[in-house]
């Protein structure tokens, strides 16, 4: 029986990859989970499989997450729903940057503004992001505003360690490299060819290294809070420097 103090835990993006891993992770340490997704049939099944409790609405529509905040007493915040597009700021159109910016910061945003509140008066409460490498690192190929956005969670994630300074509520930021996840699939519309071409020759990271670093950082001795976790696959490095010729034509 563990002594840790937390008994539920909501988790966005929990239909898939690395939210659906994570839940099943909170899960297995007694944790209460309401898991939060799109897709009805998924959380259905995955209600089945690890006994969380699902919630078929989008991190973007504002009520129906206020819905949920108002009935649940979360003790443990995963903002993990994420979406991301291909193409280079030209490339990307006006809804895609609405789109991103609703989903990956502006949610991210607001549902913290929903919980925060009942955390402080509770003094108990666990906020955790995930991130990216896109967010800290810039590399051609990534798309801007998906980069942008997660920026904007990482900086989220620093200045709440002040808002909550003096308060037992942690935050902690996880930000991975590349994750054998459907997002790839999703982002160019071909799961098998995107299996091809970045899991095939390269050993990604699995869901469950992410939904373990969440534990590490949920379960750790209350004084101890995690405030940030790169997490990247053995063989992956970030960084790396271009510099384009004076002849060089831009088009
Ligand atoms: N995989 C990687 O290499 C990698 C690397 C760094 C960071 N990340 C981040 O990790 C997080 C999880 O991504 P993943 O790799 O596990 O991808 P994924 O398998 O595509 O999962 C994304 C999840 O977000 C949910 N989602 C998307 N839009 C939503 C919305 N409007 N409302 C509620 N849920 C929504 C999806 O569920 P529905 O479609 O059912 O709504 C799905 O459960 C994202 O924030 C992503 O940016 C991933």
């Amino acid at each position: 029986m563990s002594n840790q103090p937390y008994r539920t835990a909501l988790v966005t993006g929990a239909s898939s990859g690395i939210g659906a891993a994570i839940v099943g992770r909170l899960r297995a340490a007694g944790i209460a989970v309401h898991a939060v997704a799109r897709d009805k049939q998924r959380l259905a099944r995955l209600a089945d499989d690890t006994g969380c409790t699902p919630h078929a609405v989008s991190v973007a529509d504002h009520d129906g997450m206020a819905e949920i905040a108002k009935t649940v007493e979360i003790d443990i915040l995963v903002n993990n729903a994420g979406q991301s597009r291909t193409g280079n700021i030209a490339d990307t159109t006006a809804e895609d940057i609405d789109a991103l910016v609703d989903v990956n910061l502006r949610a991210v945003l607001k549902l913290t503004h929903l919980v925060v509140p009942g955390m402080v008066r509770r003094n108990r409460g666990h906020i955790v992001n995930i991130s990216s490498i896109a967010g800290h690192y810039a590399f051609a190929g990534g798309n801007t505003v998906y980069h942008a956005t997660k920026a904007g969670v990482h900086s989220l994630s620093r200045q709440l360690r002040c808002d909550l300074y003096g308060s037992a509520i942690r935050v902690t930021e996880i930000s991975p490299a590349r994750v054998e996840t459907e997002v790839f699939g999703r982002l160019i519309g071909d799961m098998e060819e995107a299996k091809r071409r970045f899991f095939d020759e390269y050993e990604s990271l699995l869901p469950v290294d992410i939904a373990d670093s969440v534990a590490f950082a949920v379960l750790a001795p209350q004084r101890m809070n995690v405030s940030f976790m790169e997490v990247l696959p053995t063989m992956q490095v970030v960084g790396g420097l271009n510099f384009a010729k004076k002849s060089a034509d831009p088009a």
